[in-house]
């Protein structure tokens, strides 16, 4: 793996499914991660084999189907998550193993907040519990991935001790959460260097950003942690997760290939399957999608402004900077409404078979700005209501 590839890590199925009335039953999950395979994930966090007998057989289905199918010469890391605990990590290792390539991540809260009031230990207490445990879990399997939760909002210098001892008890990945989504992009990007640059051992590992999106700056903050260096990106479909959500992988995703000649990185993605997974994960939790996200939503692609969609009829770059089929939809979309302009309207009659001359044209776009200031979007059996009413009309 080059300098230049950005792993994904999919946390739907963890994370993602910690959103609130998102369970999944463990046919939509093995679905699901059938899914993300086809996508070219490169790690799938399947659960948190501990929280539940249920949840440890559904990762262990994973491990088992998903986590020995080859899809286009490749099998993905089935990963489980575990509070650094004995407990945890057996149920974990019992739900992964049977991966052709398993993984446990562990984790442990290093913010001052969360130690003194959720964890009640001191500092000592917690850098003695992470090489206790991620010892433990290497004593199982040799892919361990560590994270200090609340990284956001720990003290660097304290964040720097716990890595490197966390990297020589044997985790080979560390994940930077913000746990909180309380960082911007400038600081998520200073810490993430900062780790880089201060972590003994870190240049054998691989480091992982992982944002929450309570500020809405969940993706800009993964991406100024990848600018800063950081080699995984921990994602979830549509961007679901506790409260306001995880960083959405398609956005990630697409930024990466969009903006290529900025970042210079790859990832492993078939982008062509964005649409698909998104609207898989949204049936199977009943999270819609918001119209307007980006990439997935019904709008992404959906032009209304006359101006616009003048542009798009010349030359679709004007308007979009992605080609939709680049993500699995199918066209852009000319939405007929009030701001719709004439290039739009007579294409539109044109797409359904009519060859108006300019008068009837001038009359019927009349008719329909008339009809568009009462009704929201005019749709196509609309457009042919109004030109059989005008051909009456003419009768
Ligand atoms: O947000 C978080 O801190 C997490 C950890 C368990 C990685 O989800
Ligand atoms: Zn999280």
């Amino acid at each position: 793996m080059t300098d230049h590839y950005v792993r994904i890590f999919d946390t739907t199925l963890r994370d993602g499914e910690q959103s609130p009335g998102a369970t999944l039953t463990s046919p939509e999950k093995l679905e699901i991660a059938r899914g993300l395979a086809r996508l070219g994930v490169d790690v799938i966090e399947a659960g948190f084999p501990a929280a539940s007998p249920d949840d440890l057989e559904a990762v262990r289905r994973i491990a088992q189907e998903v986590g020995n199918s080859e899809i286009n010469g490749r099998t993905p890391i089935i990963c489980g998550l575990a509070r650094a605990a004995k407990r945890d990590i057996d149920k974990a290792w019992e739900a992964v193993s049977p991966a052709r390539h398993p993984r446990i991540h562990t984790f442990l809260a290093t913010s001052e907040i969360h130690m003194q009031y959720k964890l009640k230990m001191t500092r000592e207490q917690v850098l003695e519990k992470v090489r206790e445990m991620v010892a433990y879990a290497h004593s199982l399997c040799p892919d361990i991935e560590f994270s200090p939760e609340d990284a956001g909002r720990s003290d660097p210098q304290f964040l720097y001790t716990v890595l490197g001892e966390a990297i020589r008890a044997g985790a080979t990945t560390l994940n930077i959460p913000d746990t909180v989504g309380y960082t911007t992009p400038d600081e998520f990007g200073e810490l993430i260097r900062g780790i880089i640059a201060n972590t003994p051992g870190i240049e054998n590992c691989v480091v992982s950003v992982h944002c929450h999106d309570d500020l809405g700056l969940a993706t800009a903050n993964s991406l100024a942690g990848i600018r800063a260096g950081a080699r995984q990106a921990e994602v979830t479909i549509n961007g679901i997760g506790e409260r306001a959500g995880n960083t959405s992988l398609e956005e990630v995703v697409m930024a990466l290939h969009t903006r290529h000649p900025v970042y210079h990185l790859d990832t492993g993605i078939d982008t062509t399957q964005l649409m698909r997974l998104s609207r898989m994960v949204s049936n199977y939790t009943g999270i819609v999608v918001q119209p307007n996200k980006a990439i997935v939503g019904a709008n992404a692609f959906a032009h209304e402004a006359g101006i616009h969609q003048d542009g798009i009829l010349k030359n679709q770059q004007t308007y979009e900077i992605m080609r939709p089929e680049t993500v699995g939809v199918n066209q852009s979309q000319l939405v007929l409404g009030k701001h719709s302009g004439r290039h739009a309207f007579k294409t539109r009659l044109q797409d359904l078979g009519y060859e108006l001359n300019e008068e009837d044209l001038e009359k019927m776009f009349a008719r329909f700005k008339d009809l568009a200031d009462k009704k929201k979007t005019i749709t196509n059996a609309d457009l042919e209501a109004l030109v059989s009413d005008e051909l009456l009309q003419h009768q």
